[in-house]
């Protein structure tokens, strides 16, 4: 089996759920604590065996193409003043020439559709994708679970994790054929199902290792649900063409940055994880929360 080196990061969606914010600042440079959403993304592949990052990005993102290159004006003057942490720092997020490209969506016609924009880069080779907006906090990041994983049973792998049956509505969702502990064999794969119709309350999360086949599938989509080119219709093809889709329940607390309640308590999280902030922050979360009960 080809070892899987390339990953998509489609970052070129609208972010409306974020507006006003959005209309100036991309989603994915939104920051937890110190470190924007893209960066543990990256840190993520990398740890995973990644070596070509492939941005699908749009209109209005290239505060996303500045952050990755070297800034030398900010080097040079931390260098003077001797903060060698913060350069080091600074230096850890440049990407080395040609190691990172970037490709236009120039309408934002869905995740499928950012996906099918990367295809004359991925050659015939499985590929991965990452959603930056998903932030999984874990021990062995997520993405190097799954491809341990996929190491073994090879195919397509999506991440999954149960939700409450009445979100489903919110995801992609199975059906599980066999259930094999954190790896299930997968029989349907529905968009965004009414809440009657989810075959299981497992959904997809933004993490995947795909076969060639799928971006073939994606060159010959119609729009799915919603209007859009679903990757998960794409997906879902390989399940009667192929049978190897499955899901894989990561270890590890996700956190949806994509919205605001998902994106304030992962800054919870990763605030009250850092050492450097962790007593003054949770003394003042104490704090609230005293207030709040004494106010009730
Ligand atoms: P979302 O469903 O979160 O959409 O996309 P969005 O546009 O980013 O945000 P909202 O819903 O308007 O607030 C999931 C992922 O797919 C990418 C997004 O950038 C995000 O990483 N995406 C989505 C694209 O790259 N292109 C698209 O056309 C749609």
């Amino acid at each position: 089996m080809k070892k899987v080196t390339k990953a998509i990061f489609p970052v070129a969606g609208l972010g409306t759920r974020f507006l006003p914010a959005t209309k100036s600042i991309p989603k994915e440079i939104m920051t937890l604590v110190d470190r924007p959403l893209i960066q543990y993304a990256i840190d993520e592949a990398r740890a995973a065996g990644i070596k070509e990052f492939i941005f699908v990005t749009a209109r209005g993102k290239s505060a996303l193409e500045d952050y990755f290159d070297i800034a030398p004006e900010l080097e040079n003057t931390l260098r003077k003043k001797g903060k060698t942490e913060l350069l080091q720092t600074l230096k850890s997020t440049n990407m080395d020439s040609g190691e990172i490209a970037y490709i236009r969506q120039n309408k934002a016609m869905g995740l499928g559709h950012a996906v099918w924009c990367a295809r004359r880069l991925m050659g015939n080779e499985p590929f991965a994708v990452i959603l930056p907006d998903d932030v999984i906090a874990a021990e062995k990041p997520c993405l190097q679970q799954m491809m341990e994983a996929h190491a073994e049973i090879g195919g397509n792998m999506v991440a999954a994790m149960e939700v409450p049956k009445e979100k489903t509505s919110s995801y992609g969702v199975l059906g599980v054929q066999q259930d094999m502990g954190s790896v299930v064999s997968v029989n349907d794969m529905v968009e965004k199902p009414a809440v009657e119709d989810a075959p299981s309350n497992l959904a997809v999360i933004g993490r995947y290792i795909l076969t060639p086949n799928v971006m073939r599938n994606l060159n010959k989509a119609k729009s799915g649900s919603g209007g859009e080119v679903q990757l998960t219709d794409a997906i879902a093809q390989e399940i009667g063409a192929s049978g190897d889709v499955y899901g894989f329940r990561f270890r590890g607390q996700r956190y949806d940055c994509g919205s605001k309640a998902g994106f304030l308590q992962a800054t919870v999280a990763f605030g009250l994880a850092r050492e450097d902030l962790r007593d003054e922050f949770s003394d003042f979360i104490d704090s609230m929360v005293a207030a709040k009960t004494a106010a009730q």
